[in-house]
């Protein structure tokens, strides 16, 4: 059989006419609301049923722009995800307010029940990311930040058109916040993209990274803030032209996608369900994830080898997909979570995490293993799985301790 081969995006003529036609148009650089920015951010406004959406230059500066229009500052606590890619809680640094981590649950994601445990009356909001395009418990989420008044933020950068029963992820919380880097479902290559409902947030977001035109044209004569448009927070944090034509053409695909890669993944979980010691993801009638990518747990104390090891065999054995995460691993492991004190000497005192703080979401990320999933809906991609699930399912029976 041919061999698979993973690449993502997907980068074809479509996506390469897009870009001409971009540059064709002569816009480059784009100061205020019109051409593919308004394109595409009506496209994204109306697929979330959102007020606003608002393009920015990464997932990281929507972040960074969220918890600033959330008036996240010195003194405030933000109860964020002890697992989650770091720039889900970096940009907080910026902001003086101090991360006060939670653990997850069994499934990686931020744990609800935890979150009750951690806030004070300085907790002023919280941050969530739906983890691989699980979505996170919303319910209890929602029901949380309502009892005790907090600003939600989702990062939703690897949960783009992920579904809580019957609503899209994104739309729960005060703001919802997309990364379009390369590996992400919709991508422009570079670039970030934020939603509201709230006014006043979609004000402060313009004003943090999109300073003279765009605010001039867009916040009124009779807000308050209109008197700061020539220089906004003096930041620039626009997105690209080019990557944003990009994205354009990508967010055609979203809900054919979403659909094969559901199909896709409930078939390779099929095929996984009964392989001893793997954990496959949990099926919930009402959830569709956005399978940014599909994890397994190895139930690695019954292994002759780490779940590390097993994953290198895997790769070895014919599945060169087969991945540990890295960087996106329990906060507590990074040293600006364990003393940022060089880097930002006020946060001294006020963050100091160690390895052993999150333990259940230090075992998920030790002994989870990532496959992605396709977009093809044909019998040869169905056979890939099946070859995968045969690998995995005999490499674990070679390493098993009984
Ligand atoms: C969960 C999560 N949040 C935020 C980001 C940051 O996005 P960007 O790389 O576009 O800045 C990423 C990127 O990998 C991510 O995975």
């Amino acid at each position: 059989m041919k061999k698979h081969k993973y690449v993502w995006p997907h980068i074809t003529k479509r996506t390469v006419k897009a870009v001409i036609s971009q540059l064709e148009k002569g816009e480059i650089s784009i100061y205020n609301r019109s051409g593919i920015f308004e394109t595409f951010e009506n496209r994204f406004a109306n697929l979330y049923r959102t007020k606003y959406a608002l393009l920015v230059s990464s997932g990281t500066a929507a972040l960074h722009t969220a918890m600033v229009a959330c008036k996240f500052q010195d003194g405030d606590e933000v109860i964020c995800p002890a697992y989650t890619f770091f720039a889900t809680v970096t940009p907080l640094f910026q902001t003086g307010a101090t991360p006060v981590l939670c653990d997850s649950g069994k499934d990686g994601n931020i744990d609800p029940k935890k979150i009750e445990e951690l806030i004070t009356s300085k907790t002023k909001g919280l941050i969530i990311t739906h983890m691989w395009g699980m979505p996170c418990d919303m319910d209890k989420i929602v029901k949380i930040c309502k009892k005790h008044n907090l600003r939600l933020i989702e990062d939703c950068s690897h949960a783009h058109g992920a579904i809580y029963k019957g609503k899209t992820v994104g739309t729960f919380g005060d703001v919802g916040v997309f990364s379009l880097q390369g590996q992400k479902i919709i991508t422009g290559g570079e670039g970030g993209i934020l939603i509201t409902n709230d006014r006043e947030i979609y004000e402060r977001s313009l004003l943090f990274g999109h300073y003279n035109k765009r605010c001039k044209q867009e916040i009124k004569p009779d807000s308050s803030y209109y008197s700061y448009a020539t220089t906004g927070f003096g930041l620039k944090l626009r997105a690209h032209p080019l990557a944003t034509a990009i994205a354009n053409e990508q967010l055609d695909h979203l809900k054919d996608w979403h659909k094969i890669m559901n199909a896709n993944a409930r078939y390779f979980a099929t095929l996984l369900k009964d392989v001893s010691l793997v954990k496959i993801p949990e099926f919930k009638d009402s959830i569709e994830p956005s399978w940014y990518a599909f994890l397994i747990q190895i139930d690695s104390t019954k292994l002759k080898i780490s779940t590390k090891e097993l994953c290198d065999k895997l790769i070895e054995n014919g599945i060169p997909e087969a991945d540990m995460p890295g960087s996106t691993c329990p906060l507590n492991y990074h040293k600006i979570f364990q003393d940022p004190s060089l880097l930002y000497p006020s946060y001294r005192d006020k963050v100091k995490y160690k390895v052993g703080d999150f333990p259940i979401a230090e075992r998920f990320f030790e002994n989870a293993i990532k496959f992605p999933i396709d977009i093809y809906d044909t019998k040869s991609y169905r056979k890939v799985i099946e070859r995968y699930s045969e690998i995995i399912k005999k490499t674990i029976k070679q390493y098993s301790l009984s």
